[in-house]
C-alpha cells in the first residue's frame, strides 16, 4: 500500500474535504475607510457571523436542541424508566441507587432490551473512585464449542432463536453487586425494585417503541406460547395505547425484592427457568444459575485530548476498542479536517476498520484467553495503524484480514442509560438481551425474556454472527465463558476531575463507534451534548466491508467523495441509540436519543 504523509493529507485531502462538507467561507470584510489620523484606527470588531449549520438540510434531528437541565439526571431509552431513576435521585438516592431502579424499570417498560434474563456492564464514578462491573451472561456448563455448527459446517440459527441461544443471565446478580458495594444505603434494595413491581402489576400504556419492536419480531415471539401470550394478545402484536401488565413478572420482581439474588438464582424463579429449559431443550441448569457471579474489573482508562475517559474492560471490547480508536486519531488534528468532511469521515472509518480487525480476531473473555491489551493500547500500535492508513484510499478489509472472509448480517439491539447525581457521581450502564426480545423465549410463569447472547460468541469461528461480525478462536464457546461484547458504558472527566460526559449506546458493534463519535463530537468539535448525540453517525467494522451511514445524514457530494476514495457506502435507517448526559456549568444536561421514540431524560431535584 502506498503511504503518504499526514502533512500531505492535511494540505490536500483536507482542503478537498472542506469544499464538500462545509459552506464556503464568508467573503473578507471590506477594507476600512482611509484614516486621516496618523495612528492607525483600531480595527472594528468583526461582525457577528451566525455559525454555519453543520447538519445537512433535511436531517431530522436538530443541532442545539435544548436538553433537560438539572442538578441530577437520568437519560434512558424509555421515559417511564428515566422518571423512576429521577425519583430515586430526588428522594436522596445516589447515582448507583438510581441506576438500579432504572434498570429494573427498563426490564418492565422496555422489554425488548431491558431485562432480568440478560446481562450487561456498568461503569461508575463515585467521588474520585472508578468502578467497572461485569454482569455479562456466561455459556452454560453443558455448552460446547461446536453446539451451533450444522452438519454442513455452517452456523445454525440456534444461537439466535430459542432456548439454546440463552446464556446464564447476569443482570440481577450485577444489580445486586452494584447495590451491595456502591449503593447509598439511604434506599433499601426493596425500595429500588418497588417501582418496577408497581409498573408490572398495575400496567402502563404501550408506546410507539414497544409496539414497533414487538411487530418487528412477532414471528419469533409467536413460536413461544408464553411470549405470544404476553406480546401478541389475541394473536396480534400489541397496539399503541393498550395497557400492558404482567402479573408473573411482578411476582418475579417481588421475589427479587424480598430475597435479593436468591429470588432469581434459587427457589421458584430458578425452578421456572430450569423447567423452561426442559421444555425447549435448553442447557441452563440449577447449578449454572446458583454458580453465576458478577465480577468487578479494572476499568479501561485513557486520555483523549486532555480528558480522562473511563470505560468497560474485557470481556467487553468496548473500552479497549474506544481507546484504540482514540489513540490512533489523537495523533491527528481531527478538528482541522472539518466535521464530516470526506477526509474526516475517511480517516475515522479507516481507524474503525483497523480496530475491529484486531477486536474480531484476537479478543475474548480474559478469564479464558490471554488478550494482548498492553500491546493494543500502546503508542506503537496506534502509530502503526496511523501509518497504514492511506489518506486518499480506503484499504479493502480483505487486504488486512488474513483468512477471515466477508460477511453479511446486521441486527439490533441492547439499551443504555446514563445517570448523574447532585454530588457529581455518575453511572453509565448498558444492558441487553442481545437481539430485540432476545431469543424470543419468555420463561413460563416468570414473565421475563431470555437473552440470545450465545450469538455474541464466534459460534463457528470465521463466520458471521447476527451483526455480521466475523470473529476468531479467542471468542469461541466454552462452558462458563463470557461472550465478547461491544458494550461501552463510559464516563468522561475534565481536568478539574468533574464529570463532563456520561455515555454509552445500544446497537451491537455500532455501540463503540457511536460512543467514539459522540466523544469526538464533544471534544474535537465542541458540540454540546444534544448536538453530539443528534449528529449523523457512520460505522465501519471490517467485515462486511461497508461504510454504514445514516440515511439523510450524508449529503450527496460527501457520499460521492467517500465513494471515490473506495468506500462502499450502505445507508441505514439509524445507527445506535445513545442517551447521554453532559455538564453545563454546575448543572447537567440530559440528552435523549431522538432516534428512539420514547427516549427521555429526566432531572432529579
Ligand atoms: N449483544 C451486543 C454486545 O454485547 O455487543
Amino acid at each position: 500500500m502506498k503511504l503518504r504523509s499526514w502533512h500531505r493529507l492535511l494540505a490536500v485531502v483536507f482542503l478537498a474535504g472542506c469544499e464538500a462538507a462545509v459552506p464556503p467561507p464568508a467573503p473578507p470584510p471590506p477594507p476600512p475607510p482611509p484614516s486621516t489620523a496618523s495612528a492607525p484606527a483600531p480595527a472594528p470588531p468583526p461582525a457577528p457571523v451566525a455559525p454555519a449549520p453543520r447538519f445537512p438540510a433535511g436531517w431530522p434531528h436538530p443541532e442545539g436542541a435544548p436538553p433537560v437541565r438539572g442538578p441530577s439526571m437520568v437519560s434512558s431509552d424509555a421515559a417511564l424508566a428515566s422518571k423512576v431513576g429521577a425519583d430515586v435521585l430526588a428522594s436522596g438516592g445516589n447515582a448507583v441507587d438510581a441506576a438500579i431502579a432504572t434498570a429494573f424499570a427498563l426490564a418492565v417498560v422496555h422489554p425488548s432490551a431491558g431485562n432480568l434474563g440478560g446481562g450487561g456492564f456498568m461503569v461508575a464514578r463515585l467521588g474520585d473512585k472508578e468502578h467497572a462491573l461485569d454482569f455479562r451472561e456466561t455459556a452454560p456448563g453443558k455448552a460446547t464449542r461446536d453446539m451451533f455448527r450444522g452438519k454442513d459446517g455452517k452456523p445454525t440459527d440456534g444461537s439466535r432463536v430459542g432456548h439454546l441461544a440463552a446464556g446464564v443471565p447476569g443482570s440481577v446478580a450485577g444489580l445486586w453487586e452494584a447495590y451491595d458495594k456502591l449503593g447509598s444505603r439511604k434506599k433499601t434494595w426493596a425500595e429500588l425494585v418497588a417501582p418496577s413491581i408497581r409498573l408490572a402489576r398495575e400496567g402502563f400504556t404501550v408506546d410507539e417503541n414497544f409496539a414497533n419492536t414487538v411487530a418487528r419480531v412477532a414471528k419469533r415471539l409467536e413460536r413461544f406460547p408464553a411470549s405470544a401470550a404476553l406480546f401478541l394478545p389475541g394473536g396480534e402484536p400489541l397496539k399503541v395505547g393498550a395497557t400492558w401488565r404482567s402479573p408473573d413478572l411482578a411476582a418475579t420482581l417481588e421475589r427479587i425484592a424480598e430475597k435479593g439474588p436468591a429470588g432469581f438464582y434459587e427457589g421458584k424463579t430458578a425452578e421456572l427457568i430450569v423447567a423452561e429449559m426442559r421444555r425447549g431443550k435448553g442447557l441452563i441448569t440449577a447449578a449454572d444459575l446458583k454458580g453465576y457471579k458478577a465480577k468487578w474489573r479494572e476499568p479501561v482508562v485513557f486520555e483523549y485530548r486532555g480528558r480522562r475517559v473511563t470505560s468497560m474492560p474485557l470481556p467487553s471490547s468496548g473500552g479497549v476498542a474506544l481507546a484504540m480508536i482514540a489513540h490512533t486519531l489523537e495523533g491527528l488534528d481531527v478538528a482541522k479536517l472539518g466535521w464530516h468532511s470526506p477526509s474526516h469521515v475517511h480517516v475515522v472509518a479507516e481507524t474503525m476498520r483497523r480496530v475491529f480487525l484486531a477486536r474480531n480476531e484476537i479478543l475474548g473473555d480474559p478469564d479464558f484467553v490471554k488478550n494482548p491489551v498492553e500491546e493494543l493500547l500502546s503508542v506503537a500500535w496506534a502509530e502503526k495503524q496511523r501509518a497504514s492508513i492511506d489518506p486518499e484510499r480506503a484499504t479493502p478489509t480483505t487486504a488486512l484480514a488474513g483468512s477471515r472472509k466477508d460477511s453479511g448480517g446486521r441486527g439490533p439491539h441492547t439499551t443504555h442509560f446514563s445517570v448523574v447525581d447532585a454530588q457529581g457521581n455518575a453511572v453509565a450502564l448498558t444492558t441487553t438481551l442481545n437481539g430485540w426480545y432476545g431469543g424470543g423465549v419468555t420463561v413460563t410463569g416468570a414473565g421475563f425474556l431470555l437473552n440470545n447472547e450465545m450469538d455474541d460468541f464466534a459460534t463457528v469461528p470465521g463466520t458471521a454472527n447476527q451483526f455480521g461480525l466475523v470473529q476468531g478462536e479467542a471468542n469461541a464457546i466454552a462452558p462458563g465463558k463470557r461472550m465478547l461484547s461491544s458494550m461501552s458504558p463510559t464516563i468522561v472527566t475534565g481536568k478539574d476531575g468533574r464529570v463532563e460526559l456520561v455515555l454509552g449506546a445500544a446497537g451491537g458493534p455500532t455501540i463503540l463507534t457511536a460512543v467514539f463519535q459522540i466523544l469526538s463530537n464533544a471534544v474535537d468539535f465542541g458540540f454540546d451534548v444534544t448536538t453530539a448525540v443528534n449528529a449523523p453517525r457512520f460505522h465501519q467494522q471490517d467485515f462486511p466491508d461497508k461504510l454504514f451511514i445514516e440515511k439523510g445524514g450524508f449529503p450527496d457530494e460527501l457520499q460521492k467523495a467517500l465513494g471515490a476514495m473506495g468506500h462502499s457506502l450502505d445507508e441505514r435507517g439509524h445507527i445506535a441509540d445513545a442517551p447521554a448526559i453532559g455538564r453545563e456549568g454546575s448543572a447537567f444536561a440530559g440528552a435523549r436519543e431522538p432516534r428512539r421514540p420514547g427516549s427521555e431524560a429526566a432531572a432529579g431535584k
